[in-house]
């Protein structure tokens, strides 16, 4: 069923000249949350989920490079043409150029709904950078949702894997399957299946996940703001878990060592 609620995000996938359609309502506690995790852990689908109940904006920086992906390529500067070669690749985009790219976003940050934040920050150089911005901004962090999954389930989930190329709803062949195939079950779009899930850029993803965004999970532990949730059953269940989580959770002193 179609959210006609929802956003389409536009400052955030098109940049702070476009606006969103419907502009996001103010909460008077908007929830800012962090969704960390392997690739294919499912954090695009609990964004969506939790969406539905918080109101917080899903900002994915995936989507933002897969949104730059279908311009033409003379529309695109010289740092995201690199940028979209990374990616198709599976390695992480460098660091100056993400953050360009999510400090010029920086209004979606403040935006009086709240957000979830899903792909960034990926390395810790990037956490801390956003920290600061935050801190800057008069802004604190609801929590950083950590899910956990083993990895062959990691696999499975992204080998499957089919995006909607008009409003990047997410299924999977198997354990989401859209009712028409190949069409997404929301907007009637064609559903696709993204250049890096096949095989050789998943191991090249799970490689830079271990390297640079592990340490990401370490740094929030510190701050004592993680929140362990496992991933493991439907989508559903994992999302009434996150929830009953944050209700239950209150940020930790942060820890001296
Ligand atoms: P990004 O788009 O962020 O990809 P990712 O982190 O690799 O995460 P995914 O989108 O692959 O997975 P997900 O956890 O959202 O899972 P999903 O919900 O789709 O980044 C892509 C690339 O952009 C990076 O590799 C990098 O190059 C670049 N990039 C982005 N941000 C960057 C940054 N900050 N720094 C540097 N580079 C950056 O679910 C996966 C599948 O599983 C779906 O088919 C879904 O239907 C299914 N599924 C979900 N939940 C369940 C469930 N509970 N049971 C069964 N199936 C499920």
């Amino acid at each position: 069923m179609a959210d006609l609620n929802k956003s389409d995000r536009a400052a955030w996938l098109q940049g702070p000249s476009a606006q969103c359609v419907p502009l996001p309502e103010p909460s008077p506690n908007p929830s800012r949350l962090i969704l960390l995790g392997a690739p294919g852990v499912g954090k695009g689908t609990q964004a969506d989920l939790l969406h539905q109940r918080l109101r917080a904006c899903h900002l994915s920086t995936g989507d933002v490079f897969r949104a730059a992906a279908r311009q033409s390529e003379c529309a695109l500067s010289p740092a995201m043409k690199s940028a979209l070669d990374y990616m198709r690749r599976g390695e992480l985009v460098p660091d100056t150029t993400v953050w360009e790219m999510v400090r010029e976003r920086s209004g979606c940050l403040r935006c009086g709904g709240g957000f979830l934040l899903d792909g960034f920050p990926r390395t810790v150089a990037q956490a801390s950078l956003l920290m600061e911005l935050m801190e800057r901004e008069g802004l604190t962090l609801t929590a950083v949702v950590n899910y956990e999954l083993p990895v062959n389930e990691i696999v499975a989930r992204l080998s499957g894997r089919r995006t909607c190329e008009k409003c990047k709803a997410v299924f999977h062949l198997t354990e989401r399957p859209p009712k028409a195939e190949g069409i997404c079950d929301r907007c009637g779009g064609g559903l696709y299946q993204r250049e890096d899930d096949r095989p050789e850029s998943i191991k090249v993803r799970l490689e830079a996940y271990e390297r640079s965004t592990a340490p990401v999970v370490e740094f929030y532990q510190r701050l004592g703001l993680l929140l362990p949730v496992s991933a493991t059953g439907s989508p559903e269940a994992i999302c009434e878990r996150t929830l009953e989580a944050l209700n239950a959770w209150r940020p930790q002193s942060p820890s001296s060592v």
